[in-house]
């Protein structure tokens, strides 16, 4: 039997505005099993990345119940979060947030880092630059002197540097040509079958037919 990883109970999500509030999540509830693949979809706007963001604890959300292996987010402090966030939980941005001053090494290197308080002297780092085809060379640019693909990928390997349980990635082909895109989705299929847990934020029918089930998000509610 599988048991839930991720639960939902009725969340909401307020971004209050001097021109009014904007209701972002409008009462969410969800389910997400241990080891499930599943896509979320909906229009530009519909709270998408506000979804995957709470999932994620980069935000509390403003009403409602969040359980991740069925412990309430509330119920953690800081340290916690930032424990759970760092050893089970990577992040695939959607415009990847690597660390400008870092080289693509480094940037995969940091959340290792920040784990292992140690650099990494296991290979890791290397392999995974590997697996998402970044060579030695490309390994000490910046992210400003990569293209938005290249830095899709250096995203990518990042994310699963502490070999997290749950992988959450928000369009995570969008910036790349149709070949590298199917490079990492057998990629991310692969960490599927290892037992992962993916969540996946996409709008386009041809990615989000890897994962094994879609949810489909409209004026942030489930549809
Ligand atoms: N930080 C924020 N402050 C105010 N409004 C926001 C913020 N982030 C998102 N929103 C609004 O919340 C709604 C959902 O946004 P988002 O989750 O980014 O949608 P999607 O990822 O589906 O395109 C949109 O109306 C957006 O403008
Ligand atoms: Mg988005």
């Amino acid at each position: 039997m599988s048991s839930p990883v991720i639960e939902l109970d009725d969340v909401t999500k307020v971004y209050p505005l001097p021109a009014g509030d904007v209701v972002a999540l409008n009462g969410i509830s969800l389910i997400i099993d241990e080891g499930e693949f599943v896509a979320i979809m909906g229009p530009s706007g519909s709270g998408k990345s506000t979804l995957l963001n709470q999932i994620g604890c980069l935000d509390r959300p403003t009403s409602g119940n969040l359980f991740l292996d069925g412990k309430n987010i509330r119920e953690m402090d800081d340290r916690e979060l930032t424990d759970l966030r760092l050893s089970s939980i990577g992040y695939i941005f959607q415009k990847f947030n690597l660390i400008p001053l870092l080289s693509a090494y480094e940037n995969v290197e940091y959340p290792y880092i920040m784990k292992h308080r140690k650099n990494d002297d296991t290979g890791r780092v290397r392999d995974l630059l590997a697996l998402v085809g970044i060579d030695e060379n490309l390994s000490t640019h910046k992210p400003n002197e990569l293209s938005g693909g290249q830095q899709q990928r250096i995203a990518i390997a990042r994310a699963l540097v502490n070999d997290p349980a749950i992988l959450l990635c928000d369009e995570p082909t969008g910036n790349l040509d149709s070949q590298t895109g199917a490079q990492i989705m057998e990629a991310l299929s692969e960490l599927h079958k290892k037992g992962r847990t993916i969540v996946m934020v996409t709008h386009e029918s041809e990615i989000a037919a890897y994962a094994e089930r879609t949810i489909v998000i409209r004026d942030g509610r489930v549809a």
